[in-house]
């Protein structure tokens, strides 16, 4: 796919398609790849998304159409991924993945969508990384699979639209509120996924280990799941250290007490907290006196990236009830607190309102 394309789109230069289409945003290896669930019946959990998603691609597939641009939403590790490649797997069409940061120029753009099969899932994961100039692009290709391209340059330019194979673009983002309001109506279906409950978190646990050929009984996987941060990516990372753990100090079988001591070692705690976890709560109560804290504030205070700390962290800590964001910064809560074992310190009354 490299060099000059054909006529009606010389002057564009083909750019490097293996440059554009992003294995992953984070690097897969066979483990992972393994545990990813393939088929809608074997993604746990989210009905509500599961049973839309199920209908849509049911009557595309019938009337032999792609399917409606999906824009999923949410916390890294909840499954975003997984379900666009599920979506491709049940219509039985071709995936193609790319992240928005890897798409620079409205070449890069035009290489991909030209070059789509017809009812392609085109996968943009990051989304709201995608570069505003490129965005206008997206608009006509998504609404009426038109693309308009500039050919030529200085008096000679001209406009060429080409016409677009049916597609569906799948848009991950962990951000939906960076989207732009033209991009986001673009798409017919809308999804934010939810952080797990701990049932679903052991049902994915022992899915695992089934494939893992690891056993564990339920407690064991009841204690991993209320320390996976309502996260399915750290429920499978955290079984695979309690593998190692059992391997070498059990008898290669998981059960609480087993999974209790890995996790120890692993310095998560009862709450399912990790060190960063804590970190981010000890500095806001000890260095910020509870807050409020500006968000860069505190990831430099923990020496983390902010993206990080507001994707990754907070989440969790918010719906555990540990943190608050208001609008003058982040606060801790009297829950976290007495988690860390520290005294709140008294407020003046000014605080009070
Ligand atoms: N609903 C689910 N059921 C089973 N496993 C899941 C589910 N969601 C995520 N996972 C597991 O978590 C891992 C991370 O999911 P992924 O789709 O990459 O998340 P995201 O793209 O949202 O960051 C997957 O490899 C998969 O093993
Ligand atoms: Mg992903």
């Amino acid at each position: 796919m490299d060099g000059e394309r054909d006529s009606a789109v010389s002057g564009i230069r083909t750019p490097d398609i293996d440059r554009i289409q992003t294995p992953a945003a984070v690097p897969e290896d066979d483990f992972d790849r393994s545990l990813r669930p393939r088929r809608l019946e074997d993604f746990v959990g989210q009905a509500a998304v599961k049973e839309q998603l199920g209908v849509f691609i049911e009557a595309a597939r019938n009337r032999g159409e792609a399917l409606d641009h999906v824009l999923l939403a949410g916390p890294p590790g909840l499954g975003k991924t997984s379900l666009a490649q599920i979506v491709a797997a049940e219509l039985g069409a071709p995936f193609i993945q790319t992240a928005g940061p890897a798409l620079e120029r409205k070449g890069d753009v035009a290489s991909v969508l030209t070059a789509l099969e017809p009812r392609s899932v085109f996968f943009v994961d990051e989304i709201h990384r995608l570069p505003r100039a490129l965005e206008e692009t997206f608009y006509p290709a998504m609404e009426d699979r038109k693309l308009p391209i500039t050919v030529g340059q200085g008096a000679g330019a001209r406009v060429v639209t080409l016409d677009l194979p049916e597609f569906t673009l799948i848009g991950a983002t962990t951000r939906a509120g960076l989207l732009t309001t033209p991009l986001r109506d673009r798409f017919g279906v809308s999804h934010r996924l939810d952080l797990y409950g701990p049932e679903e978190l052991a049902q994915i646990v022992r899915r695992s280990a089934a494939i893992l050929d690891l056993e564990i009984d339920d407690e064991g996987a009841r204690v991993l799941a209320g320390r996976s941060r309502g996260t399915p990516r750290v429920a499978n990372r955290l079984l695979k250290r309690v593998r190692d753990y059992a391997e070498v100090r059990g008898a290669g079988r998981v059960d609480a007490h087993v999974a209790g001591e890995a996790l120890e070692l692993l310095e998560i705690d009862a709450a399912g907290l990790d060190r960063l976890d804590r970190d981010i709560l000890t500095a806001i109560c000890l260095k910020f006196e509870g807050g409020p804290v500006g968000l860069s504030t505190l990831a430099v205070a923990v020496g983390e990236e902010a993206d990080t700390v507001e994707d990754v962290y907070e989440p969790y800590l918010l719906q555990q009830g540990l943190l608050k964001r208001t609008p003058r910064g982040r606060e801790a809560t009297a829950a976290a607190f007495a988690h860390l074992g520290l005294e709140r310190p008294s407020r003046g009354a000014a605080s009070l309102f």
